[in-house]
């Protein structure tokens, strides 16, 4: 099989945000505890709590910004439980996410510690659905002021003297839903009134992100961004990827067949059109696209595991999650125009996750190796391109084979995915750029189509050297296997 790409390049074109590589750790399952905290007594090595491994597997992404504390959980959580010294902070119980106890030994101080050790910006979403007006505004100046002032010196109290720097700030999650089952209209007031409060003190420059739709409701974005646009730097979406669209999910991460590959690649591939469809709606009102989209929750979203806790929403991960995440980049470079940040859901041991842990071993999942493999796209300047291929098409259901994108940085970086579980596929790109050469060239791919890392064998699904590329004709010729995701350096 064979595809063709063409380069277009323009000087007009967007650059891709590093944000849009961003992450998100909620208080839910095993994400925060034993995933990020482990304690300082822990035998799991461990800087002020933080485990190392995960923060050094973590610190190889580039991260860019981390949102915190949920989610769900954003909505029910009260930051004051979770300052001071720790045998003092109540325990409550985690009403969304498996009934467990929360013990607030993660709050606020933990949290920007662990944003300084991962060298990432902080997101924090802020509890609008059970929490006062005076609360989010007295945890932004706890954060961010260095003023003589009543939570600046609480703050000091409990051990930082500096304030720390917050440029992210999400008013309210979910506020459709668990965050409070409102209607957009009454959110939008209540958006407007909550956001006035988030200050910007000391010199530090908050943005506002306002909670955006679920998936494919339009009109929660046509109502926010006609009564509160002015009020907000970001609108955000979420938008799961289920097997079938299907509510609740259903299928296995790891035990699965070709129909629901394909199925799985199709859903993820309608990410394209719900973006669009947003950004339709934000252009109306904003054609000058202040107001970024962030969607600050995405990812696959399967099955538990077998005998795991329900409410944790722990999953394995395949190699077609990795190329669930390599379809989401591709699409939003395309939209770098509008989308400023996203922040797959979540980043340890729930959800679509980049390492899966068990007692003191780690794991880096194959969607851990997109997210290494196409760093090198954080902050370039979009190439836009033609792609020419034909259909991999299984039960009925087809897609396109093959998927791409290419940004300029220092060098260029081509990534690609073919989607076909079955045929290798050889994909020549006309640059336009004789001079280019191949540098360097990875490919993620396994012999079977539900490939993943346990934590016996934590090592069978990761990137390899791709030497089926070469320079024929002042054409750029990658030989890709089946069901594969690569990145190429050209230069
Ligand atoms: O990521 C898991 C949950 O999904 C989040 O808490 C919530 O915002 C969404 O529904």
């Amino acid at each position: 099989m064979q595809a063709q790409i063409k380069f277009e390049p323009s000087e007009s074109a967007p650059v891709v945000n590093p944000n849009v590589y961003g992450h998100f750790a909620e208080h839910l399952g095993r994400c925060i505890y034993e995933g990020l905290w482990v304690g300082e007594d822990s035998p799991i090595p461990n800087v002020r709590g933080i485990r190392k491994d995960v923060v050094a597997a973590l610190k190889a992404l580039n991260l860019p910004v981390l949102r915190w504390p949920g989610g769900c959980f954003a909505d029910e959580y009260h930051w004051k439980d979770g300052i001071g010294p720790r045998e003092r902070r109540p325990a409550i119980f985690n009403t969304h996410w498996g009934g467990v106890v929360e013990n607030n030994h993660f709050g606020t101080h933990e949290f920007f510690d662990l944003c300084e050790q991962l060298g990432c910006a902080a997101y924090v979403c802020g509890n609008v659905g059970s929490g006062e007006v005076r609360e989010m505004q007295e945890w932004v100046e706890y954060i961010t002021s260095s003023a003589r002032s009543p939570m600046a010196d609480l703050r000091r109290k409990n051990g930082r003297e500096e304030p720390w720097k917050l440029p992210y700030f999400g008013v309210g999650n979910e506020s459709w839903g668990c965050g409070g089952n409102m209607r957009p209209e009454y959110y939008a007031d209540l958006y407007r009134r909550y956001a006035t409060f988030v200050r910007d003190y000391t010199g530090n420059r908050v943005q506002r992100i306002a909670c955006g739709a679920n998936s494919n409701d339009t009109n929660w974005t046509n109502v926010l961004m006609e009564r509160a646009r002015g009020h907000m730097h970001g609108l955000s979406l979420h938008n799961y990827t289920l097997a079938g669209q299907k509510w609740p999910p259903s299928g296995s991460a790891i035990r699965f067949d070709e129909a629901a590959w394909i199925d799985l690649l199709k859903a993820a591939l309608g990410m394209d059109g719900l973006i669009q469809r947003h950004a339709e709606v934000m252009d109306k009102h904003d054609p000058e696209k202040r107001v970024g989209m962030v969607v600050d929750e995405w990812g696959t979203w399967h099955a538990v595991e077998p005998g795991t806790n329900p409410g944790f929403l722990f999953q394995q991960n395949s190699l077609r999650d990795a190329l669930v995440a390599a379809i989401h980049f591709h699409i939003f470079h395309r939209h770098a125009d509008r989308v400023t940040m996203a922040n797959i859901a979540q980043t340890v041991n729930v959800l679509q996750a980049m390492v899966l842990t068990d007692g003191p071993r780690m794991l880096r999942t194959p969607t851990y190796w997109v997210f290494e493999m196409f760093k090198v796209h954080q902050g370039g300047r979009v190439i836009p391109m033609k792609v020419q291929t034909l259909d991999y098409a299984h039960g009925g259901v087809s897609v396109p084979a093959v998927s791409a994108s290419a940004t300029r940085t220092d060098a260029i970086h081509v990534s690609l995915a073919n989607l076909d579980p079955n045929s290798g596929v050889s994909v020549c790109i006309e640059t336009g750029m004789p001079s280019l050469g191949v540098a360097e060239a990875r490919v993620l791919t396994a012999s079977e189509m539900t490939a993943h890392n346990t934590f016996d064998e934590p090592d069978a699904v990761r990137p390899a050297k791709l030497t089926t590329v070469r320079k024929s004709n002042d054409m750029i010729v990658a030989d890709l296997p089946a069901k594969s995701v690569a990145i190429l350096t050209l230069a």
